[in-house]
């Protein structure tokens, strides 16, 4: 039996800070276990253009970081200029984010139509810049959302832009573990924590609203599909937790009507749930591949010389973190504890 595991610290493409008092939590949890992340641009007043960008993560972002690298991403809306993209791009911003409108956390100002931005990612794909896709169909609903996405939007865009690097962000369904697969090894997938561990099930068995995510949480055979994936060794899949701070009041609101935002907080814990779960599917040697090196190859990234150990001792995952936010796992004990090695 494994008792004690070491990795190289986490490379997240995926993971909110937002701002101000927020941002210092975000910041100082994503730290604790990753060397290098994507901050996401959703924040209250959105990163659509390079000096909302530039004040962010060279700012406000930068004011709190010791060690994180944060790779640095555009919101995409429907009126992004080419000269726009062109700026950014040659200022270093090569992320580009694509929300539906309105199904997300902040997402106003994504896209409706998405003929629409067909000559922005004319623009990204000559300018070499990734796309990453939030991808729920703009018109459905939650349950479908992602399988139409897939089945509707995703296969015109695939082959009008054969050259685009893209990023199938948080993805939940066997159709879409099925698209990346099937596609070049310049289109990647990434995974969170939650649709790993848990079912629509699990969200409904206790109506759960801390489980409440975009994309939702779907069934067992979309969650098999997901874990062989990840297990898979496959570069194109990694690790992109999603992680985003919502605060106890937030989510499980006293007020009748209260509308709960969507999105589970993994920051803090991150390396727990990733053990927990690869010991499970009995893979705890894909881990670093998954939750590393896929990401290190992507993106060209620097050999780090941090690691983590994963040590087989229980951890209790506490019912709220500091600030106020509810970690995945609340409550829980979980089998592994993690400590950091960083010189
Ligand atoms: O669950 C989610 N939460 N999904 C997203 O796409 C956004 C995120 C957030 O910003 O809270
Ligand atoms: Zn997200």
């Amino acid at each position: 039996v494994t008792t004690s595991y070491i990795i190289p610290a986490l490379r997240d493409p995926h993971q909110h800070l937002r701002e101000d008092l927020e941002l210092q939590h975000t910041v100082e949890a994503a730290e604790l276990w990753c060397d290098t992340i994507l901050g996401m641009p959703n924040t209250r007043e959105p990163l659509t253009t390079l000096d909302r960008a530039k004040q962010y993560y060279l700012g406000q972002v930068r004011a709190y970081t010791t060690h994180l690298t944060v790779m640095p991403c555009l919101y995409l809306t429907e009126d992004t200029t080419h000269e726009q993209l062109k700026e950014a791009a040659d200022h270093g911003i090569n992320s580009v984010k694509i929300y539906p409108r309105g199904k997300t956390s902040h997402s106003q100002h994504g896209i409706r139509n998405y003929t629409l931005i067909y000559p922005q990612l004319d623009v990204m794909q000559s300018l070499r810049m990734t796309a990453h896709f939030h991808g729920e169909h703009p018109e459905s609903d939650p349950w479908t959302g992602e399988r139409d996405f897939y089945t509707q939007i995703f296969p015109a865009i695939n082959q009008a832009f054969p050259r685009l690097r893209m990023v199938l962000e948080h993805i939940s369904t066997k159709e879409a573990v099925e698209t990346v697969l099937k596609g070049p090894g310049f289109r990647v997938a990434t995974i969170t924590p939650q649709h790993l561990l848990f079912t629509i099930g699990d969200l409904l068995q206790d109506l759960d609203s801390a489980l409440h995510c975009r994309p939702a949480l779907k069934e067992t055979p979309d969650q098999r599909a997901l874990q062989s994936a990840a297990i898979s060794g496959d570069p194109r899949i990694m690790l992109g937790s999603d992680s985003a701070p919502w605060k106890l009041h937030k989510k499980r609101p006293t007020t009748a009507r209260a509308v709960i935002p969507c999105g589970c907080w993994t920051a803090k814990y991150l390396p727990i749930y990733l053990a927990t779960i690869f010991e499970q599917l009995g893979a705890l040697d894909k881990l670093s591949t998954f939750a590393h090196h896929n990401a290190t190859q992507w993106w060209s990234l620097r050999p780090t010389s941090r690691c983590l150990s994963l040590v087989r001792e229980p951890t209790t995952i506490p019912h709220l973190t500091e600030g106020d936010y509810i970690p995945l796992c609340a409550g829980a004990t979980l089998p592994w504890s993690v400590e950091r090695h960083y010189t």
